[in-house]
């Protein structure tokens, strides 16, 4: 892992933009693996502004998102549809029919149309080529997508149980904790690891703990980040806040 600590959550952001931004000249009909949260906020802001700047031309790109809610519509203000439509796709030009975000509203008492959901995500990524360039985050407990600490990686796009600490963490979006749904779909372990280059965008005092695990750790499903170790092309930048306790 090449880990790069920047000044500031903007600096490290922007470093994050710059990869994407790359990806796109050198290779306009990349498949963009993308990210919510909080986290990627700035560097969604930053690739918006490059845009208007008439510097980066999305037309030709794919995208897929990491994960979304299961049991939840998307025009819930919520929903990882509702946040990539505001915070990202409203303002590019990335054509709509190449931007996907897992569906999260099927019927909850029909696990075969869930599986069936899973099985052509995972297709339409081999379909597009695979994922060029993967933007992630990290939950408090090692989680990439929702991939929570388990007992074996996981394999492809699949739901989820959510652990109650993600649901804690998340529930500052909702107005209560009993909003926050408790099942998650998303991209696997397997699925994040085949993409080409990963980057790994950490900001906050509140990663410093989890950043500091994952470049101690052995590569050990109980920290699904771990995996990043043995990933050839990953990039984690940080801001000095979250890398406050990496040595070095
Ligand atoms: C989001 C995702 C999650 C988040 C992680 C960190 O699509 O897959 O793994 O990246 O929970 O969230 P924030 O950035 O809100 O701290």
């Amino acid at each position: 892992m090449d880990i790069q600590v920047f000044q500031s959550e903007a600096l490290a952001a922007q470093a994050a933009a710059t990869l994407f931004a790359a990806q796109i000249i050198s290779k306009p009909d990349s498949v963009l693996g993308l990210a919510t949260g909080g986290t990627p906020l700035p560097c969604y802001g930053k690739l918006i502004e490059w845009h208007r700047m008439g510097g980066l031309d999305f037309a030709h790109a794919h995208s897929f998102n990491l994960d979304e809610y299961c049991g939840i519509a998307p025009d819930h203000p919520q929903s990882y549809h509702f946040y990539m439509e505001k915070h990202f796709f409203s303002q590019v030009n990335l054509p709509k029919a190449n931007r996907h975000v897992p569906k999260g509203d099927l019927p909850r008492e029909q696990s075969d149309a869930w599986q069936a959901e899973c099985r052509a995500y995972d297709r339409a990524i081999a379909e597009a080529g695979g994922i060029d360039l993967q933007l992630l985050g990290i939950g408090g407990n090692g989680h990439i997508g929702f991939n929570e600490p388990a007992e074996a990686f996981t394999g492809d796009t699949h739901i989820v149980a959510l652990a109650s600490g993600t649901i804690e963490d998340n529930s500052r979006y909702f107005d209560s904790v009993e909003q926050v749904p408790t099942h998650a779909i998303t991209l696997g372990i397997r699925s994040i690891f085949a993409a080409r280059h990963i980057v790994l965008l950490a900001t906050g005092e509140g990663k410093a703990q989890i950043l500091q695990r994952l470049v101690q750790s052995e590569v050990d499903p109980h920290l699904p980040a771990s995996i990043l170790q043995i990933h050839p092309r990953v990039t984690v930048l940080a801001d000095r806040a979250a890398a406050r306790l990496l040595e070095g």
